[in-house]
C-alpha cells in the first residue's frame, strides 16, 4: 500500500484542484482544513490549524508527500513553521510547497511595504523554512490566480470609480494549470527551486478591469494611483512577473467563461 499524499489548503481554490489530480493518478489523498468537510469522496480528512500547529502532528502521520497549499493574507511563515515541526519527526520525505512569483524579489523593507506587500514576505518566509527543515524540497512560484483576479474585478466593479495602481502589472494564470504543475511535482523526485508557471499575458490593472467590464457589459472610469514604497516600486518594475513562461487559459477566456455561468 502507499503512503496518502497529504495536501494542506486541500479545500481551497487551488488545493482542491491538486486532490482530484492526484485521485485521478490513483493516489490515496489526506487533506488537512480547519473544518471537517472532504472536498470529495474518498477523501479523509484531518481537522486542524496550521496557525496554532493543533492536528498537525496527526495529518502528516505515515506521509511520504506534503503538497502545501494552506495559505492566507497573513502569516504563512507560521504556517510552514508548525508544518515542518510536526514534518520532520513523522519523516515526511517530499514537500512541495506553492509560493508566489516576487517572494524573493520583492523588497519588504518597511511598516508601508509590510501593509501592502506582507503576503510576499510570509511567502519568503516559508519557503526559507521550508528549505532550510532537512525534508528534501520543490517550490513553485505562481503568479495571480485568475479566480483571485476575478473576485477583485468584481469587487473593483461595484465602485462608481475604479482605482488602478499606476505602473503595476499583473499576468494572471489559471489556478487549473498550477494545480496540474503541481500534481506533476507530488509524484516526481524534489527538485528544489523550479521555473515559476504564469499565465500566458500581463495586463495593467486598467486592462485587466477592462476585460471583466467588457465582459458584464458595464463602463467605469478609472482613477490612476500612485502606490508608495521600495516594494511598489519593484512591483512596477514587474518582480511579480514572469515574462516568457505563459501558460493556461488567457484572463479573456476564463472571464467569458465565468460570466456565461
Ligand atoms: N490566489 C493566488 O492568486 C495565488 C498566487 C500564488 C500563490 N498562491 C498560493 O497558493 C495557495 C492556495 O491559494 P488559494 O487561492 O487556493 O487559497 P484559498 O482558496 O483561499 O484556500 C486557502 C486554503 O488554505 C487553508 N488554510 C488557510 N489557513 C489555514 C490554517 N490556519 N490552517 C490550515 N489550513 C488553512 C484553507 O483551509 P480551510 O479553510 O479548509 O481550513 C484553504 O483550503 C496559497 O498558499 C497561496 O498563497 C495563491
Amino acid at each position: 500500500m502507499t503512503a496518502p499524499i497529504l495536501v494542506t489548503g486541500g479545500t481551497g481554490t487551488l488545493g482542491r484542484k491538486v486532490v482530484r489530480g492526484l485521485l485521478d493518478a490513483g493516489r490515496d489523498v489526506r487533506v488537512l482544513s480547519r473544518s471537517d468537510n472532504a472536498p470529495y469522496d474518498g477523501v479523509e480528512v484531518v481537522v486542524g490549524d496550521l496557525t496554532t500547529g493543533q492536528g498537525v502532528d496527526k495529518a502528516v502521520h505515515g506521509v511520504e508527500t506534503v503538497v502545501h497549499c494552506a495559505g492566507s493574507a497573513t502569516g504563512d511563515d507560521e504556517k510552514a513553521r508548525h508544518l515542518i515541526a510536526a514534518a520532520v519527526p513523522a519523516g515526511v520525505r517530499h514537500v512541495v510547497n506553492i509560493s508566489v512569483v516576487g517572494a524573493d524579489t520583492l523588497p519588504v523593507v518597511s511598516a508601508l511595504d509590510r501593509k501592502m506587500f506582507g503576503y510576499f514576505a510570509g511567502k519568503r518566509g516559508a519557503e526559507l523554512i521550508i528549505e532550510r527543515s532537512g525534508i528534501p524540497w520543490t517550490n513553485l512560484r505562481a503568479t495571480q490566480f485568475h479566480e483571485l483576479t476575478f473576485t477583485v474585478a468584481e469587487q473593483l466593479a461595484k465602485l462608481p470609480v475604479v482605482p488602478a495602481p499606476s505602473g503595476f502589472r499583473i499576468q494572471p494564470v489559471d489556478a487549473a494549470a498550477v494545480a496540474e504543475r503541481l500534481v506533476e511535482l507530488a509524484l516526481a523526485a524534489p527538485q528544489g527551486q523550479v521555473e515559476d508557471i504564469a499565465g500566458p499575458r500581463t495586463y495593467t490593472f486598467k486592462e485587466m478591469t477592462k476585460v471583466y467590464l467588457q465582459a458584464i457589459g458595464k463602463r467605469r472610469l478609472t482613477l490612476p494611483m500612485r502606490m508608495p514604497g521600495k516594494a511598489a516600486a519593484a512591483y512596477r518594475a514587474g518582480a511579480n512577473l514572469s515574462p516568457g513562461r505563459g501558460t493556461g487559459r488567457t484572463w479573456e477566456d476564463f472571464v467569458a467563461a465565468q460570466v456565461a455561468r
